[in-house]
């Protein structure tokens, strides 16, 4: 029987989920939901191409659709960063240079839009490289300063602060009100069911919505994607991973990310470089991604950890059932249950983990719920195993020890468990 997340009725399930326990661990983030129809499987597949491939400047006539890099950008593709469709790796040990994340960028006050006020300088990311001729912007650096934390039986973890620095700012320096925020690339398995839940289901939930700027209504409506809900729908946090990450532009995004001060960057192309056909094919690809089936589900020592995952209060925001509705590219599954373990709210979790940055409605402090989906296998598979928006945990103990705010009770309640009982409710994490 397959399963999206825990036991559940294989009669709606039929093969929602692809990857099985005795799969190849490094291709479980990359499989389709099954049954797709024909169409959208060879849609899925040439999205998936698209995913990998790195884009070039031009013009080429081996690859006349991938053109358009830059002028600035931070990546050639999109699995350089969600790396075989995880997470993003830590940074380089030898430099710290944050390759696989973001530096969001902002100052005091709002764009017209409602959302953060970009940088006049650097614009709303920051871009490490440029073409030929237009100076890459500089460098994110993050470095750890380690410290001990012991739990009420005395056991003992080192956990890392990560303190980030900019490197060869080639536009000026930043400025003290300057707003950042370190974002790892997150897992991107499962989005297209999390798209599918009704707004109502999700704002049944205990945390805060962030309502957002969304561009094909012209309105504000409910952010689920990106680490502080900050994007409406995949669509256009996929467009904008075009513009602000590898400086394609499209339809909705139209204008190159160059900030008034970068003349070279300015003079570049500006029409449409990704065609609407390819951003559906990308959003397809997405869309139709399945998370992993869970696994060893008939361990004692995870059933134990469920239920203390749900005593602790874990659950309130990594809620353990939401519902597929209106998913187009696979319609048996409409009503389906899945276990993505999120909420898709925000949550205060308090100054240690704070960004300082506000993001639409969310604040310095909050950050969306990420669905636990999969987390057992994070790092199986050349993928980063780090944890929390910086990737600043090593583990999920770690991820759990920093939280604060919120889920500063819950977090209270996991140190002062015995050891047997944590070690049960990492063995569920692990089965996720
Ligand atoms: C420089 C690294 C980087 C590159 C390159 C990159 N991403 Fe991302 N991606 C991120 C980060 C960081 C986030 C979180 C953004 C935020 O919180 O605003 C993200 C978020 C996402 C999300 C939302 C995930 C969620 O759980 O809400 C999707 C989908 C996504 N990216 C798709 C893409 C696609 C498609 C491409 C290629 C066009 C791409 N990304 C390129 C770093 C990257
Ligand atoms: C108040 C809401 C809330 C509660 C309660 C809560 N969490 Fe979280 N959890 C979050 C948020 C929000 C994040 C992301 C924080 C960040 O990225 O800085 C998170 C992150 C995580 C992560 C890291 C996931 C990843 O992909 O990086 C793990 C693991 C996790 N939580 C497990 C737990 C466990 C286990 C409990 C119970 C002891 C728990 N959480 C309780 C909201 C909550």
């Amino acid at each position: 029987m397959k399963r999206i997340g825990v036991l559940l009725c294989a009669a709606v399930l039929a093969g929602a989920a692809r990857y099985e326990a005795n799969g190849p661990q490094s291709e479980a983030f990359t499989q389709p939901i099954e049954g797709l129809d024909a169409n959208h499987a060879a849609t899925f597949r040439k999205g998936s191409g698209i995913f990998r491939q790195a884009w070039i400047i031009g013009p080429s006539q081996d690859h006349p659709d991938l053109v358009g890099l830059g002028p600035l950008y931070n990546r050639l593709s999109c699995i350089a960063c969600h790396v075989k469709n995880g997470r993003g790796a830590a940074p380089d040990s030898e430099n710290g240079v944050a390759r696989t994340m973001a530096a969001r960028l902002s100052v005091e006050g709002r764009d017209a839009h409602g959302g953060p006020r970009a940088h006049p300088h650097y614009g709303a990311q920051l871009n490490p490289e440029g073409v030929p001729g237009v100076a890459g912007e500089g460098q994110a650096v993050v470095e750890y300063a380690e410290f001990d934390e012991t739990l009420s039986d005395g056991e003992t973890l080192t956990l890392r602060r990560p303190k980030l620095s900019f490197r060869n700012l080639a536009y000026g320096a930043l400025g003290p009100e300057t707003k950042t925020s370190l974002r790892n690339a997150p897992p991107v398995f499962g989005l297209g069911l999390l798209e599918s839940v009704s707004d109502a289901e999700i704002l049944a939930g205990k945390g805060k919505p962030n309502f957002v700027f969304n561009i094909e209504t012209g309105g504000k409506t409910l952010g689920r994607f990106g680490l502080k809900a900050n994007q409406p729908n995949l669509r256009q946090q996929i467009a904008n991973a075009f513009a602000e990450d590898i400086g394609i532009t499209s339809s909705l995004f139209p204008s190159e990310n160059c900030a008034a001060a970068q003349i070279e960057c300015r003079s570049g192309a500006s029409k449409p470089e990704l065609a609407d056909a390819q951003l559906d094919t990308v959003v397809t690809y997405i869309s139709a991604l399945a998370p992993p089936a869970r696994r060893h589900l008939d361990d004692p020592r995870v059933v134990e950890g469920e239920s203390l995952f749900r005593a602790i209060g874990c659950s309130d925001c990594h809620r353990d059932a939401l519902h597929v509705a209106d998913f187009s590219l696979q319609p048996t599954l409409d009503g389906a249950v899945i276990h993505p373990y999120t909420d898709l709210l925000l949550h205060d979790m308090g100054d240690r983990l704070a960004d300082g940055r506000e993001d639409f409605d969310a604040g310095a402090r909050d950050w969306r719920t990420p669905p636990l989906w999969g987390l057992g296998l994070a790092g199986k598979g050349g993928d980063g195993a780090n944890f929390l928006h910086d990737g600043r945990a090593r583990t999920p103990i770690e991820a759990i020890l920093w939280h604060g705010g919120e889920a500063q009770s819950s977090a209270n309640a996991f140190r002062n468990l015995p050891k047997s009982q944590r070690q049960a409710l990492l063995a569920f994490l692990n089965s996720l």
